[in-house]
């Protein structure tokens, strides 16, 4: 049985919020048997980054970049959402001004039902044209398409690689809701990442109440209200109906 640290003022802050952020990472979706990135059995402890996860590498051999990406959407496709991602649409019914903004590529948390949901790395389901920036569905029961509808050039996976800038827009939209949240989540997430590592501090700079779920601690863990160790599908769940009890 968990047994969370919270004071009755705390319970009452957090049943209040009405603007409510949580950023995920790699870790929620670790339950669901996709693997995360650091970390024992990481990716990035298996395949090199460099040759895989950048502009340069897809110049270079773009097959092989494809064929990896098509490793991951399978694994992605045969994965089913955890209570983690259920938990977290759950609470977007329940709480209107709640935001979900994922550092996640595959596509589990809009399966979950999260529809108010900002996927600032891409997804693993969408292929976009080198050209003209248009994006299209990957279906993963059918062969992939290699050139665009519109101009038949060629498609690359509508992911974020290593060395290239965020979409400045959606970004400021993240920190646009961070800095106005009461509360925040911070799950399964290594904080590694700079850019969305910011936006968790800028939302407890603004003086939001900050929950982070991890089972290890982060260079977040000191910075929150509370940092409860333990995995985000079974803490996520009992966290929603202690609030909300
Ligand atoms: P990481 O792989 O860096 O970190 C995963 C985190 O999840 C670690 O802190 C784990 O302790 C934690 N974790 C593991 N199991 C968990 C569980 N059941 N519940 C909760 N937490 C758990 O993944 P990210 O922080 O998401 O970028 O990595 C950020 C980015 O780095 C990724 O989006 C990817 C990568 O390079 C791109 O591909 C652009």
């Amino acid at each position: 049985m968990y047994s969370f640290p919270f004071s009755a003022n705390d319970l009452s802050r957090m049943k209040q919020a009405k603007k409510i952020t949580a950023i995920t990472g790699a870790g929620i979706s670790s339950e669901s048997g996709i693997p995360t990135f650091r970390g024992e059995g990481g990716l990035w402890k298996n395949y090199r980054a460099e040759d895989l996860a950048t502009p340069q590498a897809f110049a270079k051999d773009p097959d092989l970049v494809w064929e990896w990406y098509d490793w991951r959407r399978k694994i992605c496709a045969e994965a089913q959402p955890n209570q983690g991602h259920i938990t977290l649409a759950k609470w977007e019914t329940i709480v209107p001004g709640f935001t979900l903004i994922t550092q996640n590529v595959d596509g589990l948390h809009p399966r979950a039902g999260s529809k108010n949901l900002l996927q600032i790395h891409g997804n693993i389901f969408k292929a976009r044209c080198l050209n003209c920036g248009n994006l299209s569905e990957i279906d993963p029961e059918k062969p992939r398409e290699v050139s665009c509808s519109l101009c038949f050039s060629k498609l690359r996976p509508h992911i974020l690689w290593f060395g290239e800038s965020y979409d400045q827009d959606l970004i400021a939209s993240c920190f646009e809701t961070i800095s106005s949240s009461d509360l925040i989540l911070i799950v399964g997430t290594s904080a590694n990442v700079s850019v969305p590592a910011d936006m968790a501090k800028e939302g407890i700079r603004k003086g939001a109440f900050s929950i982070e779920i991890n089972p290890e601690r982060t260079s977040l863990s000191e910075l929150v209200d509370y940092s409860l160790q333990g995995k985000s599908g079974e803490i996520l769940p009992k966290l929603l109906d202690e609030i909300y009890k």
